[in-house]
């Protein structure tokens, strides 16, 4: 991405850093000479060992995101003049534990609004979801999952309204790419890595799915902290449309002979195509194609392996997290 100079020396909070898009936030932020602070409740440095080979220097806060006191202090000790909010239980998580879940998805989110209104804060992406427009009267699934992220939604414009706290949400469709390990809708990326490893793989979902690539989200949730926004405008990002049997074959063409299947209907969520307006605000180019966006991560995978990542063990590790 490009560099962006407003945020070099920014000390910039990112909750949930230890998963799948915050890795690539954190490795990104570090390029442009930002100061990521992960604040995370595992200190698993796994998904940045992945992508980047300096994950033991990145600032760590070991911390809850349901414990506003220690949020608060955290960006008071560190100085932090921006934030992304990325710490979240995605769909089973939420379906498994209705309660705990709530707690870290709703009333995370409004620690982390609380908290940028009583440090001045000016500077905050937030991450919500295709489940998010899903609720409601349409024929996409209503999960708890999209309740807690369109709740984050209304609050974030009540704290524009009410506090002038100004935020950017991003809806991000299914992502992909190195570090996307757990759900059912990474399936594609661990048939990625189970062809890199020459294992077979069953994908549990068929047709049409939006895929984005879990860098190019991260560049458009660093992207929208370039500047102090007003409002608080929430964007979809869609990214690139395509039918399951279609990345399958893309990734037979990488990987000759790779041992893929799929079976089950389409994910019962939206599959557009990106309608630019997020690419528009920040003033960015478009999203990969997918084709691209697989060979990167194959790209990615071979990088791994050549500084002593054990790609077997992962995959081993991933399978098990995903249905
Ligand atoms: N992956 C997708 O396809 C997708 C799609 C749409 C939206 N999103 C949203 O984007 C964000 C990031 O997604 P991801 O794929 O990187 O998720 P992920 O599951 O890989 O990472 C989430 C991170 O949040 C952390 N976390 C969980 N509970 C916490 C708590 N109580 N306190 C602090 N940290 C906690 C986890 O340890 C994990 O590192 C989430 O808000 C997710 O809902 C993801």
């Amino acid at each position: 991405m490009k560099s962006l100079p407003e945020l070099a020396g920014r000390k910039v909070l990112v909750t949930g850093a230890a998963g799948c898009i915050g890795a690539w936030v954190v490795k990104l932020l570090r390029g442009m000479d930002a100061v990521p602070v992960v604040f995370d409740i595992t200190e698993n440095r796994e998904r940045l060992d992945l992508i980047m080979p300096d994950a033991g220097e990145v600032i760590w806060e070991v911390g809850d995101i349901t414990d506003y006191s220690q949020l608060l202090s955290s960006i008071a000790h560190h100085d932090v003049t921006a934030i992304i909010h990325l710490a979240a239980l995605q769909v089973p998580f939420c379906k498994a534990d209705p309660v705990k879940s709530t707690a870290i998805n709703v009333m995370g989110s409004t620690h982390i609004l609380e908290c940028a209104r009583q440090a001045g804060i000016k500077r905050l992406a937030y991450a919500s979801s295709i489940a998010a427009p899903a609720m409601g009267d349409n024929p996409w699934l209503s999960t708890l999952y999209g309740a807690h992220k369109a709740c984050g939604e209304q609050m974030a414009s009540v704290y524009w309204q009410d506090w002038q706290v100004p935020s950017v949400g991003i809806r991000p469709a299914i992502v992909y790419g190195p570090g996307r390990d757990q759900g059912m809708s990474a399936a594609p990326t661990v048939g990625m890595l189970a062809a890199y490893c020459g294992q077979p793989y069953h994908v549990p979902f068929g047709g049409e799915v939006s895929y984005v690539h879990a860098e190019d989200a991260a560049i458009r949730f660093i992207s929208a902290l370039s500047e102090q926004r007003r409002g608080a405008p929430v964007f979809d990002l869609n990214g690139t449309p395509d039918d399951l049997a279609q990345v399958l074959e893309i990734i037979r063409g990488y990987i000759p002979g790779a041992v893929l299947q799929q079976s089950g209907g389409p994910m019962p969520f939206p599959a557009l195509p990106d309608d630019g307006q997020l690419d528009a605000y920040l003033d960015i180019e478009p999203c990969r194609p997918l084709r691209q966006g697989i060979a990167d991560t194959f790209a990615c995978f071979d990088d791994a392996q050549s500084r002593g990542i054990d790609l077997q063990a992962l995959l081993e590790r991933t399978v098990s997290k995903t249905p």
